[in-house]
């Protein structure tokens, strides 16, 4: 006998995107043309290597909001395209519970970034694993397009006993999505910017609980209210504390059990 590959979800989100397509065909009045036009379209956009970048811009938000919104805990943000695997492990600086993710010269403003991991009943969360990644002051992540080393502004830590940590690092600063490609052309035909606001990715992991990945935004940033991807969510914004030499921020980020 044949093995079968049969997946009855596929068979059944499929189903559910045929039923609402065929309204939401009806609606738009689509035409043959225009449905040729999307498909090279979409040719272009697989073949260029941005489907993950597009998804990430368009896509992820509404999957996130669809599944978080009204629950409990902090809400998560889009993981985007510039996440790797394997990030160096970071450790304290000797005689401060500190990581550092900077190099020496790291050119930028220096950031103290700190924060407290909880659970739903506000119990500090001690060994979570915290992974961070940012963009650099060229405005790009490393591994992706920017001059910096690998792994640059990028590294996991382990909250202290008290689900606590601080990371000194430079402040993001706001970047554009890639617009040369398939991406790009799709934000023309919607005469729409690229930007989004600055931002830090972490994400947490913690045994018993719901991995969280989300983002840190800053306010009074000019991109907070049109995010080209559309990540931001106001309990995610901070405030950026000028200490005169350095800036400090801080947030709270609570997991949901499993
Ligand atoms: C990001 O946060 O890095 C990102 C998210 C979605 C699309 C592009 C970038
Ligand atoms: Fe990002």
């Amino acid at each position: 006998m044949n093995e079968t590959k049969k997946n009855e979800r596929v068979e059944e989100v499929f189903g559910l995107f045929l039923k609402h397509m065929k309204t939401f065909l009806k609606e738009a009045n689509l035409n043959h043309e225009e449905y040729t036009n999307f498909v090279n379209w979409a040719d272009r956009l697989g073949r260029s290597g941005e489907l993950p970048l597009y998804a990430d811009v368009f896509l992820e938000t509404h999957v996130l909001q669809a599944m978080y919104t009204d629950k409990p805990g902090t809400q998560p943000s889009l993981l985007g395209p510039f996440f790797i695997e394997g990030s160096p492990y970071l450790e304290n600086t000797p005689g401060k519970p500190i990581v550092n993710t900077m190099r020496a010269d790291e050119p930028g403003e220096t950031l103290y970034f700190s924060g407290r991991v909880q659970n739903l009943k506000g119990q500090p969360l001690a060994n979570t694993k915290v992974e961070l990644w940012h963009n650099d002051n060229s405005r790009k992540y490393s591994s992706f397009d920017s001059d910096a080393p690998p792994y640059n502004l990028r590294g996991h830590f382990y909250t202290d006993k008290n689900g606590d940590f601080e990371v000194k690092t430079i402040a993001p600063i706001p970047y554009s999505i890639p617009t040369e490609g398939p991406t790009g052309e799709f934000l023309e035909y919607m005469d729409q910017h690229s930007m989004r606001p600055a931002h830090l990715h972490l994400m947490f992991e913690a045994e018993g609980y719901e991995t969280l990945i989300t983002q840190v935004f800053f306010e009074g940033d000019p991109w907070l209210e049109n995010d080209v991807a559309e990540g931001v969510r106001e309990e995610l914004v901070t405030t950026l504390h000028d200490k005169g030499g350095h800036k400090e921020a801080e947030l709270a980020f609570e997991m949901r059990p499993e």
